[in-house]
């Protein structure tokens, strides 16, 4: 918890991040904390947590994954939308969620996960916005 959010029941999935005020646009809101593993380690950690169909993993970069399930704080409860209201800024090994437009208080706070494409692993997605692409996994690449 802190001064922006809360934590309650969201319509997307189980718990959410909800804004408890006005946040502006451009607000740095929370850190995502948690475990740094590498790659190999989080795509072990993955094929566990594909079977309960939920994952705490962020990946940082090529090498680095942030594995939120341990010692993470709440932005580990920020589901997915294809239409979101905040962007993930990398900077210095740190990820901030930051909000790209004015946010009202109650709306939920989303990111767009952009999960690698994967020809076998496409989780749905409950997003309800207009143009969401189905599936959490980002757009295949063209051909
Ligand atoms: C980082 S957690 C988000 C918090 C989660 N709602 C909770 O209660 O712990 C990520 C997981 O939430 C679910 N999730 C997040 N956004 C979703 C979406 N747009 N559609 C379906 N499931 C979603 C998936 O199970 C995903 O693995
Ligand atoms: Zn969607």
């Amino acid at each position: 918890m802190n001064g922006w959010i809360e934590i309650r029941e969201s319509g997307i999935h189980n718990k959410g991040v909800f804004a408890g005020k006005t946040i502006p646009k451009g607000t740095y809101i929370i850190e995502y904390t948690g475990e740094i593993i590498t790659s190999e380690e989080a795509d072990k950690r993955d094929t566990e947590n594909e079977k309960k169909g939920l994952t705490y993993i962020f990946i940082l970069d090529e090498d680095r994954c942030i594995d939120g399930a341990i010692h993470g704080n709440d932005a580990k409860y920020i589901n997915h939308s294809c239409s979101p209201n905040c962007d993930c800024e990398i900077e210095g090994g740190k990820v901030w969620i930051v909000a790209n437009k004015d946010i009202e208080k109650g709306e939920e706070l989303v990111y767009d996960y952009e999960f690698p494409h994967d020809d076998d692993v496409k989780d749905a997605c409950l997003c309800r916005s207009h143009n969401c692409r189905g599936f959490i996994q980002a757009n295949a690449p063209n051909a």
